[in-house]
């Protein structure tokens, strides 16, 4: 068979998607690498250790298919039952199974902008019809989030690219009055210190997405945690890959759930770097959106956005530009160690 008429068998919609484009992981100890909102600190010791010991001749074992022990001590920690509970390898992988869940070919799906671009790829996979509604100068919930008609609706809080909070009475009012199922992706809150895992009970229209890679410090494990109504949950496993989470990755996050108190330490460090580094960008004159996430969004004046992170770049400072004409303006900037950002203001003061 010829190669053309092979590529004519793949679906449409994949033929003409484009695929969703990470950012950089160049080798260890290289760069500062300020790109993918990784934490700086190490996990905690007590993750590394169990981990150690996990590594054992139960390897040769499938993992438990329904992650038993992790969704258990997820559903102790967030004051949940254990079948409100999914878990994913990644909290990508809770937001595929949700997109495969609810969307067929044509459904709507909506997100204020900025938004994460992984919605606009997974709606890409199932034909759906992805629908941006900017966000106001101030950074709200726009209003036509209500009325584009999504069957989903997902509103990343607090928000990436810029970092800003949406309160909860703001989300509270949005979700009661939806008619769309409303996927909260959360992969920042604990950098915040709010969530809307409690609004569940009163609301059957909520999905609630974590993850262990940001403020857990295990991006590499790829450990994520979904929580819905146990209707929809029910529904959501049977389109999950049978073993999504191998049995080091249910170990890890078991650990990691344990140790509170790592996560307090680390992640107020994290939070008291943020607070000076926002006040050193806005000191040099740049506007930075009020960020209560890992990471800052600097505005780059007179359209040089491109330019400085190519330049800090070549200087081995890595950070993440997006091409999207509306954030097309700024750079995303995870917050690192005090050193890391000393050295990440030092070089932008210089370049601009
Ligand atoms: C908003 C948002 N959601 C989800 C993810 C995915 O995280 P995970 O590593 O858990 O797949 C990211 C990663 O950067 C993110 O920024």
């Amino acid at each position: 068979m010829h190669i053309d008429s092979v590529l004519g068998r793949v679906r449409g919609c994949i033929r003409t998607m484009h695929g969703y484009v990470p950012g950089k992981q160049p080798a260890q100890g290289q760069y500062v690498k300020l790109n993918t909102n990784e934490n700086p600190y190490p996990p905690s010791p007590a993750v590394l250790k169990a981990l150690r010991e996990a590594v054992n001749a139960d390897l040769r074992f499938y993992s438990d298919p329904l992650a038993t022990p992790l969704r258990e001590q997820a559903a102790q920690h967030y004051g949940c039952a254990v079948d409100e509970v999914i878990v994913g390898n990644g909290s990508d992988d809770v937001l595929t199974m949700i997109f495969r869940t609810f969307l067929d070919a044509g459904d709507i799906l909506a997100t204020p902008a900025p938004s994460y671009s992984l919605y606009q790829v997974l709606g890409a996979l199932q034909d759906a019809d992805y629908r941006e509604i900017p966000m106001g100068p101030d950074y709200t919930l726009p209003d036509g989030l209500d009325a584009c008609g999504a069957k989903l609706v997902f509103i990343v809080n607090p928000n990436a690219p810029t970092g800003v909070l949406h309160p909860g009475s703001a989300l509270r009012d949005f979700l009661a009055r939806s008619d769309s199922m409303v996927v909260l992706d959360e992969a920042y809150a604990d950098f915040a210190g709010e969530s809307a895992i409690d609004l569940l009970p009163e609301l059957p229209n909520l999905i609630v997405v974590r993850t262990f890679s940001k403020s857990y410090a295990l991006a590499g494990m790829r450990l994520g945690l979904g929580f819905a109504r146990r209707e929809v949950i029910a529904q959501m496993m049977k389109v999950k890959d049978s073993y999504n989470l191998d049995r080091l990755a249910i170990v890890a996050g078991c650990a990691a759930l344990q140790d509170q108190a790592w996560l307090r330490e680390t992640t107020s460090r994290i939070v008291d770097t943020r607070t000076k580094v926002l006040e050193a960008l806005t000191a040099m004159g740049l506007h930075v959106p009020p960020s209560r996430s890992n990471f800052v969004f600097p505005r780059i004046p007179d359209g040089r956005a491109a330019e400085v992170y190519r330049a800090l770049e070549t200087r081995r400072i890595l950070v993440r530009y997006f091409t999207a004409p509306l954030v097309a303006d700024s750079l995303r900037v995870t917050v690192g160690t005090d050193d890391d950002m000393a050295a990440f203001v030092e070089a932008l003061g210089s370049l601009l």
